[in-house]
């Protein structure tokens, strides 16, 4: 058994920042990630962080922007805690020495992204922001936290309503138990649900899974954001291409070299997120390419190095001024149901970032709050643990011995998804996905537990695959009506 304080699942920002206040105070974390410290869809987050630091912007602003952006869906006092919040915690961590991009007087440059009426969105590196986050959060971090990388964990150890720890298998195949007071899920979305992401290769809802086995709350699940311009070349998706390039003038054409969001919405290029993407996809639909004209960007080079590197390491001559892109999944507004301060229904359980639903986001998250939230509310998640005063209990672990069957692969539940909960959905064929779902539920009916020490990592995380999907599409289901990122053809 190994004893720690706090096990923190994932290592992205939410997972840092709450890692990093809590060592200051001594606690000793421990942080359990599938792959790398690094592989998290936070180091390959490129736009940045919106935050009210300039002198004409507001907190009331940016709240409007957020609750307009979410289609007041939102939880409004999640927004107000995200917005006012905010400046203080990012001063605090520039203050620990994070370098965001400023101009030649010093002063931090602000960026611009859909839905925001002014520029707020702070960078570092150009669109190198959350890398460069991930870097300062780490050397935040000191000797009382121990990262184990290339572990997967396999489920949280429930005795009655409370959590005690998890249980994982590393790479060597060892299983590791682990007792801890505390238990912080910052697993991520669900990207690697649907065949085109911008999301890292680890990210396949393992914490919504595993948090549904222990009888936690999800919700808003059907609410899932495509970002509209990822590069895409011959159907194949290749990486992000930042809103921050429509930001700084760059604008969706057609083969022609029509603009395509003319007359589409008032705010064009930088319209919602869900009017870009369906724009887009419609376009795919009708067999036509579409590109992002980068000729009015200046010094495009300097200013997004990243979208540059993945453009040029596939083939795309940026001389030509034009990125063939498409839409791919991105954020999940949907999730563990918590608090500001990562609560949930489990007691000793903490859910923060994408994993977590707050309802900060609504039906559809405003750009560039993401990394906010993981910062903010990981802040907030800390202070709550430090705040309270909870003991693990020991545990008798009891398993399942229910068996899978053969499964899917990836790739056929990610067509699926796409198919059938994608970015148009249609109420009357949901029925034939959650069908298809249904074949592959173990015996007792259900997506319950298994026989989590005899089920193989690859088979486990397509078991937490199918898992998601299932509850998304009855999320899907029950929304009869379009409402931000859920899209209903009728
Ligand atoms: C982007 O750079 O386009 C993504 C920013 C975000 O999703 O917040």
């Amino acid at each position: 058994m190994l004893k720690t304080d706090v096990v923190i699942i994932g290592s992205g920002i939410g997972a840092l920042s709450v890692a990093g206040e809590l060592c200051r105070h001594n606690k000793k974390v421990t942080i359990v990630t599938k792959a790398l410290r690094k592989s998290s869809n936070s180091s390959l987050a490129q736009g940045g962080i919106s935050v009210v630091l300039s002198d004409e912007d507001k907190c009331e602003y940016h709240y409007e922007d957020t609750m307009i952006a979410g289609c007041y869906h939102n939880d409004s006092d999640a927004v107000m805690a995200l917005v006012t919040k905010a400046p203080e915690i990012i001063k605090k961590f520039i203050d620990t020495g994070m370098d965001f991009d400023k101009d030649s007087n010093g002063n931090l440059l602000f960026g611009r992204e859909g839905a925001h009426r002014l520029s707020r969105i702070i960078h570092a590196g150009g669109d190198r922001t959350g890398l460069k986050v991930v870097e300062q959060l780490l050397r935040n971090i000191n000797e009382n936290v121990t990262v184990n990388e290339n572990e997967m964990v396999l489920d949280l150890r429930i005795s009655g309503s409370k959590c005690n720890g998890i249980i994982t298998r590393d790479k060597d195949n060892n299983i590791k138990y682990y007792e801890a007071d505390y238990t912080v899920l910052a697993t991520g979305g669900i990207g690697q649900l649907y065949p085109a992401t911008s999301n890292d290769t680890t990210i396949t809802g393992d914490g919504l899974a595993m948090a549904y086995r222990a009888g936690c709350r999800l919700e808003n699940l059907e609410f899932i954001q495509f970002h509209p311009t990822m590069l895409t070349i011959n159907g194949k998706t290749l990486g992000l291409v930042s809103e921050a390039v429509r930001g700084s003038g760059g604008i969706l054409v057609n083969e022609k070299g029509e603009h395509i969001m003319e007359g589409v919405h008032p705010q064009k290029d930088l319209a919602p997120r869900d009017v870009v993407a369906r724009e887009v996809y419609s376009h795919y639909l009708a067999g036509e390419k579409i590109y992002l004209d980068i000729s009015t960007v200046e010094n495009f080079r300097e200013h997004f190095p990243t979208v540059t590197e993945i453009c040029e390491s596939n083939g795309v001559d940026l001389g030509k001024k034009l990125i063939p892109v498409g839409p791919g999944v991105h954020f999940h507004m949907g999730g563990v149901k918590a608090g500001v301060d990562g609560t949930t229904d489990i007691e000793s359980l903490y859910a923060v970032g994408e994993v977590a639903c707050t309802g900060v986001h609504g039906a559809n998250r405003l750009a560039s709050n993401s990394l906010l939230e993981g910062i903010v509310f990981g802040e907030l998640t800390a202070e709550k643990i430090l705040a309270s005063d909870l003991h693990s209990q020991p545990m008798t672990d009891t398993f399942s011995d229910i068996t899978l069957g053969d499964l899917p692969t990836k790739a056929e539940i990610q067509s699926k998804m796409m198919e059938f909960v994608g970015i148009v959905r249609h109420e009357s064929a949901i029925d034939e996905i959650i069908n298809w779902f249904k074949k592959y539920m173990p015996a007792n009916n259900n997506f319950g537990k298994i026989d989590i020490l005899h089920t193989p990592n690859d088979k486990l995380e397509i078991y937490n695959m199918l898992t998601v999907g299932y509850l998304i599409a009855i999320a899907a289901k029950n929304r009869k009506e379009s409402l931000g990122a859920h899209y209903i053809e009728k």
